[in-house]
């Protein structure tokens, strides 16, 4: 999932809610786990949180919503049932942020609602259990966040995976180029992308490593036909250069095709990570 979240509650009395809470944050990835005047029993919070996420996820008790201490540019997002709360179907998450819920009995405070940046409903009838909402919206994060493939129109449902962060396509610079005609065709015009494959995606993240590598190998096939037009000799394909250390992974990977390549000699790749955007 992109960015970060926290799950937290104020004035919890239950510490099995907290022990919920806590599983499902752990669960789904949550950075960390908070509560906020509330006393908790950790003998109690393990009883339903089997996962013994107090052990792997960070936990944070504040006395008071003035007390909280977030890390910079984090975004407090209040979860109540009140009227002029957005609906949460309808609420775009923040990339970096941490939800609050309100007490078992009763709402969040005036103070801490205060302190909130957004403040979210999930559209139900009357309230739910406060753990059960905790998973709604971290659920609700999740899809939203998460990448996953859209959802197919006839029932049933799709085994992609996640897309993860920082996957990168080749877009062609020069798709005009002679070179360039076999796979974009005659009809595309400079918006010719072509997108990595499924395999590249599951692969894991595009680095600049391995953003360099699928490059190099499009510009030898590219190149491949016309050298043996010229030179019966086997043309040996110069390794791919090594990605510099210090080069920035990045989504885009630039393929110029200059016009001028020579014909007589194995083209130079122009893999270019720091470049501009096409
Ligand atoms: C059981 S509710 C508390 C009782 C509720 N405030 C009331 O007026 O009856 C516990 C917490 O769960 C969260 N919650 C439960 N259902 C919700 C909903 N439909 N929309 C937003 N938050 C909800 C809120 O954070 C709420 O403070």
């Amino acid at each position: 999932m992109r960015g970060y979240f926290a799950l937290g509650a104020e004035g919890i009395s239950k510490s099995g809610n907290v022990g919920t809470i806590l599983r499902t944050g752990h669960a789904f990835g949550a950075s960390f786990v908070f509560t906020v005047n509330a006393v908790v029993d950790m003998t109690e919070v393990r009883v339903t949180d089997t996962s013994g996420g107090d052990d792997h996820v960070p936990f944070y008790e504040w006395a008071s919503a003035g007390d909280m201490v977030l890390p910079q540019g984090c975004t407090l997002v209040g979860v109540e049932l009140t009227d002029d709360a957005a609906y949460l179907p309808s609420f775009r998450h923040p990339l970096r942020a941490a939800y609050v819920f309100g007490p078992e009995r009763g709402s969040l405070s005036r103070a801490m609602q205060d302190r909130c940046d957004h403040i979210v409903k999930i559209p139900t009838k009357f309230c739910v259990n406060v753990a059960v909402a905790a998973a709604i919206v971290t659920y609700d994060r999740m899809i939203s966040l998460g990448r996953f493939a859209e959802r197919p129109v006839r029932v049933g449902g799709s085994r992609e995976l996640p897309k993860e962060q920082g996957h990168g396509r080749i877009r062609i610079r020069n798709p005009d180029s002679p070179r360039m005609r076999p796979l974009v065709g005659d009809g595309n015009k400079p918006s010719a992308v072509i997108s990595m494959s499924d395999n590249s995606r599951r692969s894991g993240p595009m680095t600049a490593r391995n953003a360099l590598i699928p490059a190099a190998v499009l510009a030898l096939l590219l190149a491949g036909p016309a050298v043996a037009q010229q030179d019966a000799r086997p043309a040996a394909p110069p390794p791919p250069p090594p990605p510099p250390a210090s080069a920035p992974a990045q989504d885009d990977v630039i393929v110029t095709a200059p016009a001028a390549w020579s014909r007589t000699t194995s083209p130079s790749r122009n893999t270019t990570p720091g470049s501009s955007p096409a």
